[in-house]
């Protein structure tokens, strides 16, 4: 029996005392005067008045209780054959000896630190290191093109850059310090100090009077303590950027107490996870479930988390994951459906499965992205343990709806990512704003205010966040996604009510794809939509129309237009397909019906817009995209 239903009223009862609760499991230096301020920030701050401190909580603590001999964390990496584990005492070391190096190199209490790093353990202690200090980390996904991490260098003004030399893909070593001092070039904004971690792999140059050897320096560093600074509750934990409708991403913070709290609470509740236990996200320290999975909620239940650096397949096969959890023995398992769409391809009847042992497996987790039934069945029956999908979002750092594994599983419906968690009173409302009924599409909107760790605002952008998430439902938070709720109150989230598009787990603005393809010289003008991929669940296509008097082959600039968004972008936004058109259809005031485009390119049945200006341009789009879109 579930003990959902009785903790969720619990909270709807008494949300400050549920938190004030979930809060005696974090060590902190002074207490909150208020669990809650609805009168501080643009809808209020948790944990007012409190001090604390991230890096003590997720390592020293342990270490200080006499579990600095448990290994806290295990990097396996099977694109450079090498695999390493450290113990909390041994992680806490390495923590500080990379914050008496920031330190040294002039970073303070609120500076910004941008880490732009793949999946080595060295990523994890440069975010632990930077919370010892008090320090705000903003870590950039190693697939992201120079530009996009000059945006964000621009943003947040970091006084130092974190990077390592090099990222490692199957197919290729990214040299990332070119595309780090490309992006500086572009940046208006120049970080004082450049640390740079070598890989055996690349020697990246250094400048010298800027750029430090990270590595040499941290060695050097090793055996001096650094205290954790103290650190407000409501001082922003981290910032992560996340896509929005423009070129512009969001700097998503969170509050460094509310941060724990709600991470902590969901270890036990969601993922059912103990102290000693070993819990692999299979993700990327650049995503939000990196952020909160793979490195800080794991650490502060004094869990063992994974770093892993490779695929769910060709890393050396469709095994990988199986050979994991067996080595590892790990007990749960969160990832992207895609990973096991991926799997699923490769190795249909589950042959690798049977070669691992996996018995320590209790439960597998999917989010990011819609989980298919068809995948879910799978996973399931191949597992043979609860596939427990789960929906959440960068904004809020953890699951807003999911199936609590530590309170007792809810039955599962395939397609839901079952109940909305305590601290989130989730509604269906109308473009009006009013409730729909049980089982009919709508928008799918929080009330306020959100839980502990959902941001507070947009770094730097209080108007940004309200007219982004706030205006168009006065009293709640917009999720931009759209779906229903059942009569047994299970969500089913069905698509985004923006032009965010999910890429294989991986979130995309198509509106910044269209600002890329609107900068080619040959542009008149363009739309670019996310069509059905049966692999990644979405894949970005873009329709462009040339300006008059162009005289260069469709098929040339096409291709331009392709590497120009792996340029712009990065490989991650995989665009791959740019489609020349006469004209794109539009509604009589000029709205470009993406909608309907979107349906052509799937092969949907569609219904005739009716404002539509002239519809024979659908079926030049429809002869456009025959055999070239995968649909
Ligand atoms: N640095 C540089 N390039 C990167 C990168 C990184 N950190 N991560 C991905 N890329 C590149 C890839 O090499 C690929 O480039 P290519 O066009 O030259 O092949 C491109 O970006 C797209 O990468 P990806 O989305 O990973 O696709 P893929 O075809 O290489 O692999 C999957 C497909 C399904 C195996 C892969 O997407 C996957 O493992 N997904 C798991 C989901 C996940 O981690 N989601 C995160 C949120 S939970
Ligand atoms: P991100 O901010 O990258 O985590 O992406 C968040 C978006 O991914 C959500 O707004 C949803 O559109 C989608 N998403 C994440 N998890 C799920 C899920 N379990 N089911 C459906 N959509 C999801």
């Amino acid at each position: 029996m579930s003990r959902y239903r009785e903790v969720y009223a619990r909270w709807k009862s008494n949300p400050e005392g549920f938190w004030a609760d979930a809060a005696r499991d974090i060590d902190w230096i002074k207490p909150a005067s208020r669990v809650f301020a609805p009168d501080e920030g643009v809808y209020g701050r948790w944990f007012s008045g409190a001090t604390c401190n991230t890096a003590w909580n997720c390592l020293d603590r342990h270490v200080v209780a006499g579990h600095g001999d448990r290994t806290a964390l295990i990097y396996d990496s099977p694109v450079t054959g090498t695999k390493a584990r450290y113990s909390y005492a041994e992680l806490l070391a390495r923590v500080e000896a990379i914050a008496a190096v920031l330190k040294d190199e002039g970073v303070k209490k609120g500076d910004r630190v941008i880490v732009y790093m793949p999946m080595i353990p060295e990523s994890v202690m440069a975010m632990l290191a930077c919370a010892r200090i008090g320090a705000i980390h903003s870590v950039v996904f190693g697939g992201f093109a120079s530009r996009e991490l000059a945006t964000r260098i621009e943003d947040a003004k970091p006084t130092a850059v974190i990077a390592a030399s090099c990222g490692i893909e199957p197919n290729r070593i990214i040299a990332y310090k070119p595309l780090l001092d490309e992006a500086i070039g572009f940046s208006a904004h120049k970080p004082d100090k450049v640390l740079v971690f070598q890989r055996p792999q690349v020697t990246a140059a250094l400048q010298p009077g800027r750029d430090v050897d990270l590595g040499a320096a941290a060695d050097a560093a090793a055996g001096r303590h650094v205290p954790c600074e103290e650190v407000a509750a409501t001082d922003p934990a981290y910032i992560l950027y996340t896509s929005g409708t423009t070129g512009q991403p969001k700097g998503v913070f969170r509050d460094t107490g509310g941060h724990m709290v709600a991470l902590r609470w969901s270890m036990s509740a969601i993922y059912d996870i103990k102290p000693g236990e070993v819990f692999w996200a299979a993700s990327d320290v650049g995503w939000v479930v990196g952020h909160s999975y793979i490195v800080y909620a794991p650490l502060l239940i004094g869990a063992t988390t994974v770093v892993y650096e490779g695929k769910p397949v060709g890393t050396p096969d469709a095994g990988a994951f199986w050979r994991m959890v067996e080595e590892y023995r790990i007990a749960a398992l969160f990832t992207a459906p895609t990973a096991f769409r991926a799997i699923k391809k490769e190795d249909p009847n589950g042959t690798f499965l049977a070669k691992y042992d996996r018995s320590s497996l209790r439960t597998l987790f999917l989010a990011g992205e819609r989980a298919d039934p068809d995948t879910v069945k799978w996973a399931e029956e191949k597992l043979g343990v609860p596939v427990v999908d789960h929906w959440w979002q960068t904004e809020t750092g953890w699951a807003i709806a999911g199936n609590p594994v530590g309170l007792g599983l809810l039955p599962i419906k395939h397609g839901s990512p079952t109940v909305p968690m305590p601290g989130y009173d989730v509604q269906v409302l109308d473009d009006a704003g009013h409730p729909v009924p049980n089982g009919k599409l709508g928008n799918i909107v929080v009330k306020l205010p959100l839980p502990p760790s959902c941001l507070p605002t947009l770094w730097n952008a209080d108007d940004r966040f309200r007219k982004a998430y706030l205006e168009e439902f006065p009293g709640y938070y917009k999720t931009a996604d759209a779906g229903m709720m059942d009569d047994d109150g299970y969500l089913f989230i069905m698509s985004r009510t923006d032009d965010i598009i999910n890429v294989a787990g991986h979130r995309l603005s198509t509106g910044a794809m269209e600002e890329v393809l609107a900068s080619h010289p040959d542009v008149a003008e363009c739309a670019v939509i996310g069509v059905v991929d049966a692999l990644k669940g979405q894949a970005p296509c873009g329709f462009v129309v040339l300006k008059a008097g162009v005289t260069k082959e469709a098929a040339a600039i096409e291709k331009e237009l392709v590497t120009l968004v792996r340029d712009k972008i990065g490989p991650v936004a995989a665009f791959k397909t740019a489609v020349v058109v006469d004209r794109l259809p539009k509604t009589r005031s000029g709205k470009i019906l993406r909608g309907t485009m979107r349906q052509i390119a799937d092969g949907e049945d569609f219904r005739m817009p009716a404002t539509i200006d002239d519809p024979s341009i659908l079926d030049e789009i429809r002869t456009a995209v025959t055999g070239r879109v995968v649909g």
